[in-house]
């Protein structure tokens, strides 16, 4: 258990409203324990069945609290209070994050906007305080795309960008996201009836490990998020000819690994030497038959590239297509290229930020505004609502990694601040 830690926040109405530190971080214990490996780092793969686990835990928890808790098409889980408390027909504001880790991550991307947002819609709703907007507590559904290999799932589903989505997704071993999307509770039929109109919501709220070194090492407990960055990812497969590794010549040899080893140099390169864009990685690959004494029959590899030009993103993006044009050629292999996903770069809403700083400093927390180089699912909602992001300091700029952790006060700190973010908007 964890000592009691708590804070003071009020209300319009001038009730007094306080977070329970102590049941926040307990909560995120129990999140971490479902997918949970022994050295720290958590997965819980967006569909997967720890992912199923751990989306159920909170919706108990929501519901253990007087809070409804119910699955949409999409597979996102909306939390709200009961329909007699509802009392204000303005549009809600809604605040949340995703519930799934990449392989083998960490315990708190995602997980801690989710159940600081339980935590605030419990504790308003213990409270009693009446909100001029409904407040809807969300996790969203396979933000990372770890598993099923489309990010921003959940969001993309809620704002209504169904035409960005593959109508029959597939995992990466080829298994439909029908069927696991059902066991979620979603329906692929239905995803229309996830989507929320723009204007339906007033505001979307996401607190977030900050993921990076910035607020460590400026000594800040809160961030004032100004911008989210943008990305494309791409696909891709090298199809070449398996053979003997020990009586096939080199020459003449069509080696699609080869080929990967010189794509991924020349996408590091773009990023490093040529500056074209803020950032590049491939980060995943696959390798056919993956035999130490066989050439290798066919690649597949995954390439994320991030700015926060649209432009510059567009030219990267196409300085890699003709780099392996040209790679492939050389290599004598097949090569197939196609973008998975785009998401635009977007500013947050000054008013939000303003609000989240007052709310910083009316709580006596040291603050900085900087921009988020990770991606988050309020990038998304912004197609709908005005966004604003809370970040907390990340021990060592650590995340993605087992070793992703924030100090609890921190943590506590951040979920006050949404507290009282939540109530000045
Ligand atoms: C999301 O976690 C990202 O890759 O930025
Ligand atoms: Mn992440
Ligand atoms: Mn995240």
């Amino acid at each position: 258990m964890h000592d009691s830690v708590t804070v003071a926040g009020t209300s319009r109405s001038g009730t007094s409203v306080r977070i329970d530190g102590a049941r926040l971080l307990d909560r995120l214990d129990r999140l971490a324990a479902i997918g949970g490996g022994e050295d720290g780092g958590v997965t819980r793969m967006g569909f997967s069945d720890a992912d199923q686990e751990g989306r159920a835990q909170v919706a108990r928890q929501a519901v253990e609290a007087g809070l409804t808790a119910t699955v949409d098409a999409g597979g996102n889980l909306l939390m709200r209070r009961p329909a007699d408390h509802r009392r204000s027909a303005r549009p809600p504001i809604m605040v949340g994050s995703h519930l799934d880790t990449v392989a083998n991550g960490g315990r708190l991307d995602g997980a801690y906007g989710v159940v600081a947002a339980l935590e605030v819609l419990q504790t308003l709703h213990e409270a009693g305080t009446e909100t001029d907007h409904e407040v809807v507590a969300v996790g969203f559904a396979n933000e990372e795309g770890a598993l099923f290999p489309q990010p921003f799932w959940g969001s993309m589903v809620l704002a209504g960008r169904l035409d960005a989505l593959p109508s029959e997704p597939e995992d990466y071993a080829g298994r439909p996201l029908r069927e696991a999307l059902a066991r979620a509770g979603g329906d692929l039929s239905q995803l229309k009836t996830a989507a929320w109109a723009p204007g339906s919501l007033t505001a979307y709220l996401e607190l977030h490990v900050e993921q990076g070194p910035v607020l460590e090492r400026l000594g800040r407990s809160i961030g004032v998020v100004e911008s989210i960055t943008g990305r494309i990812q791409m696909s891709v497969e090298l199809h070449g000819r398996a053979g003997h590794a020990g009586t096939t010549p080199m020459e003449g040899r069509q080696d699609p690994l080869v080929v990967a080893a010189r794509l991924i140099s020349a996408v590091q390169s773009l990023a490093q030497e040529e500056k074209l864009c803020r950032v590049a990685t491939v980060g995943r690959m696959e390798v056919q038959p993956n035999s130490p004494n066989t050439i290798p029959e066919t690649v597949r590899l995954d390439v994320d590239l991030r700015d926060s030009d649209p432009a510059r993103l567009d030219a990267a993006e196409r300085t890699v297509r003709t780099a392996l044009a040209a790679l492939a050629r050389s290599g004598d292999v097949r090569a197939v290229i196609e973008s998975t996903m785009r998401s635009a770069p977007v500013q947050t809403d000054p008013r939000i930020r303003d609000t989240i700083a007052a709310s910083a400093t009316e709580l006596g927390f040291t603050q900085q505004t900087l921009p988020s180089g990770a991606g988050h699912d309020a990038q998304i909602v912004a197609d709908l609502a005005p966004v604003g992001m809370i970040f907390v300091p990340s021990i060592d700029g650590v995340s993605h990694v087992p070793s992703e952790r924030t100090a609890p006060e921190d943590l506590v700190a951040g979920a006050e601040v949404l507290l009282r973010t939540v109530l000045k908007l």
